[in-house]
């Protein structure tokens, strides 16, 4: 008979018992690390549904029967009741701050908030603007606290703030002024009074200046106002008049406008993209929904204010905490000592752009690089650590590594955060992967447009994946359609962004022609970006509708590309291609390089002036020739061939206003500033 030790002694059981305290430790360690998934709002396998028909219309998972969300408080359908609830939810709390040299933030509460901003509205008002009338005021400053109480002393009285920007400069400043029929523009420095001065003259609406910091307003300013017929006050002698002719709030409605968002593009003038009040809530209440329940916007919350409030990022961070009895810390305004205010600030949530961020992974790098061997080691085997999590879709910070390797550098954010957004740009998978790692919260990345009140697609908290900006937010919907000319195929998941839903625009401020252009009669948005379908329901941004044109045999043709290729020619400094749809062939206009130039004539034997060469056909046909050339080495095709050539002596300036600021190339401008030129290259037609 075999007694129990017996038993014990046989192998079989042993291995059985050893594999079964194995499986059960084991189990018990997925355990522990289930409690750190991140709660995900939908199944991640399938974040958007495809709703039948033709369009192939994509949804939230949120949304299957598009039941889209417009708000999140029944409370707050505008964003001044938005402000009202924040303020009934944490009346005495901080409400706004600046950040200041002494390295704290000086806070004031919502209830002192509200005052001034009910005195700065009055004060708006008794200098003659009408309440409720949807009048525009121009707001020309960077971040700070005065912003915020101007932005709410405008919502209690249903007046629009439009802002106004250094990189538009003044005669783009000016222009909006006349369109927005703007009277009152509220501006901080010397400088910006300065400019919008400088513009007086054509700028006939303009009446009155407020000078938000009392210093900034010299004598001398004062002189130039005066002599341009201007008149001006500081901040406090606004507050002042309102004080003494206070008004009842006149609340917007939600189809009211709260905003013109001014946007320069690449042709032409800027467009002031108007949102209401619905469109930037509804943005809001899909970001709420689609971040719940890992984050929650809760009272207390601090957000650094530092991107500009110009764009509707910044504005759409604003409101959320707001909206939450949250608060926040206004930067002082040096980006290069952004990072000492942030850690003032301690905010919740680090809302930034690929520029920023990635510098803090750039310098992360280099001073990990900097230190010794030991502390590389731990960091590397931390990161290592922490990508494993990922790929089992934990993030955390609470692990071994966040204590060894990883608590200097949240420090360095406050040491408070619980998610990182990013939007504007595409940030690299790389740095939203490090960043994931190091900081050990969710960093989340956003796509949309100003005329999407910033945001339609959201990367979801607990999709710990990189190279895609996520599924439509659950208050709009988003398809896809054909771009023939780039060979995309709403068939094949590929095609041009197209947006849909509440927090979509009404159009550009008295611009029906560019509204036409963006908004189709069915309402959808088309972005000009191209995007890609994920197999599960994410999207991914693949490319940008390109400038096209279609020449008369059907042919597309793609100026950027070409002058890429043509770019390589050192006979011309600059070169842009026109393609005339009722023509056959391409022409390029050449910025001559004065250096290089002379060299060519002389040896084809030509002399003359860098003008008179210009005219020169011997000297036209030489670079045309070079044009060619390279043309063919790098592959054009016979017909993205320029067919003529027109030499310019001068070069393509912004100043002359044939660049915009970012360096591109303004096609509407330069067709005008050239139309003789290109007549002669189309002779029949234009
Ligand atoms: C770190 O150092 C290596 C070699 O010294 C260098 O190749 C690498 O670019 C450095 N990385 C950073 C982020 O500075
Ligand atoms: C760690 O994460 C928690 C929860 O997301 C957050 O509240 C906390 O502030 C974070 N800690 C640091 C040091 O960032
Ligand atoms: C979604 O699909 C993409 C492409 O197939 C994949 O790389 C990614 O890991 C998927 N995301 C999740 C959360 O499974």
């Amino acid at each position: 008979m075999l007694d129990v030790y017996d038993i014990l002694r046989q192998p079989a059981v042993y291995g059985t018992l050893g594999v079964f305290v194995v499986a059960t430790f084991l189990d018990l360690l997925r355990r522990r690390k289930e409690r750190f998934l991140m709660a995900s709002p939908v199944d991640l396998k399938h974040q958007s549904i495809e709703l039948p028909g033709e369009e192939r219309v994509h949804v939230s998972a949120l949304t299957p029967d598009r039941n889209f969300i417009e708000y999140m408080h029944e409370d707050a359908r505008t964003v001044y009741q938005a402000f009202l609830r924040g303020k009934a939810v944490n009346g005495d709390a901080d409400c706004m701050g600046s950040c200041t040299d002494k390295g704290s933030v000086d806070w004031i509460s919502y209830n002192e908030v509200y005052e001034s901003a009910k005195e700065i509205g009055s004060g708006l008002i008794h200098l003659g603007l009408k309440p409720k009338s949807e009048a525009l005021i121009g707001i020309y400053a960077q971040n700070r606290l005065e912003w915020g109480l101007f932005e709410v002393g405008c919502i209690t009285y249903s007046l629009v703030n439009v802002p106004l920007y250094d990189t538009l400069g003044p005669d783009v400043c000016s222009y909006i002024i006349n369109q927005g029929d703007i009277s009152i523009v509220v501006c901080d420095t010397t400088k910006r009074i300065s400019a919008v001065l400088e513009k007086a003259s054509s700028s006939p609406s303009l009446k009155i200046i407020i000078g938000m910091l009392p210093k900034e307003i010299t004598p001398e300013i004062k002189q130039e106002a005066q002599d341009a017929n201007v008149q001006i006050f500081t901040l406090q002698e606004l507050r002042e008049l309102g004080k003494k002719h206070m008004q009842d709030p006149s609340p917007p409605e939600k189809d009211d406008m709260y905003t013109v968002c001014y946007t320069s593009g690449t042709t032409g003038n800027p467009k002031g993209a108007m949102l209401t009040h619905a469109n930037i809530i509804a943005a809001g209440a899909g970001l709420q929904k689609a971040c719940y329940p890992a984050l929650t916007f809760i009272p207390d919350q601090c957000h650094i204010s530092y991107l500009p409030l110009a764009h509707m990022y910044e504005r759409l961070n604003v409101l959320m905490m707001l909206m939450h009895g949250g608060k926040i810390a206004f930067y002082r305004g040096d980006v290069k000592v952004i990072i000492d205010d942030v850690k003032m600030a301690r905010p919740s949530g680090f809302c930034s752009v690929p520029r920023l961020l990635n510098r803090v992974h750039d310098k992360v790098m280099q001073g990990v690089n900097g230190t010794n061997w030991i502390k590389k080691t731990i960091f590397n085997m931390g990161m290592k650590s922490k990508m494993a999590d990922l790929e089992k879709g934990i993030c955390r910070n609470n692990t071994i590594w966040d204590k060894l390797a990883f608590k200097k550098i949240q420090a360095v954010l406050g040491g408070n955060l619980e998610v990182v957004f990013s939007g504007a740009a595409p940030l690299s998978p790389e740095v939203i992967s490090f960043l994931r790692c190091v900081l050990g919260v969710p960093v989340l990345e956003g796509y949309g447009q100003t005329e999407s009140a910033v945001i339609s697609t959201l990367t979801l908290p607990g999709d710990h994946t990189t190279g895609q900006v996520g599924p439509p937010l659950p208050c709009c919907e988003i398809k896809l359609i054909d771009v023939p000319e780039m060979e995309y195929y709403a068939k094949e998941n590929k095609g041009e962004i197209c947006f849909r839903g509440a927090n979509v625009f009404k159009g550009y401020l008295n611009n029906p022609e560019k509204t036409k252009e963006a908004l189709d009669d069915e309402e959808w948005l088309h972005s000009g970006d191209i995007g890609m379908w994920l197999p599960n329901g994410t999207l991914k941004i693949i490319d940008r509708r390109k400038n096209i044109f279609k020449l008369a045999q059907g042919e597309y043709l793609a100026p950027e590309k070409i002058e890429t290729v043509y770019s390589s020619c050192s006979l011309v400094q600059q070169i842009w291609i026109y393609g005339d749809s009722l023509q056959s062939y391409a022409v390029a206009i050449g910025a001559v390089n004065p250096e290089t130039l002379p060299a060519l004539a002389s040896k084809m034997g030509v002399k003359g002036s860098l003008e008179e060469l210009c005219k020169n056909e011997q000297i036209k046909k030489g670079v045309l020739d070079d044009l060619m050339k390279i043309g063919k080495e790098a592959g054009l095709k016979a017909f993205e061939q320029a067919k003529y050539i027109h030499l310019y002596p001068g070069t393509f300036e912004i100043d002359n206003g044939l660049m915009t600021p970012t360096q591109k190339l303004k096609r509407v401008d330069l067709r005008k500033f050239f139309v003789k030129e290109l007549k002669e290259m189309y002779p029949d037609t234009m």
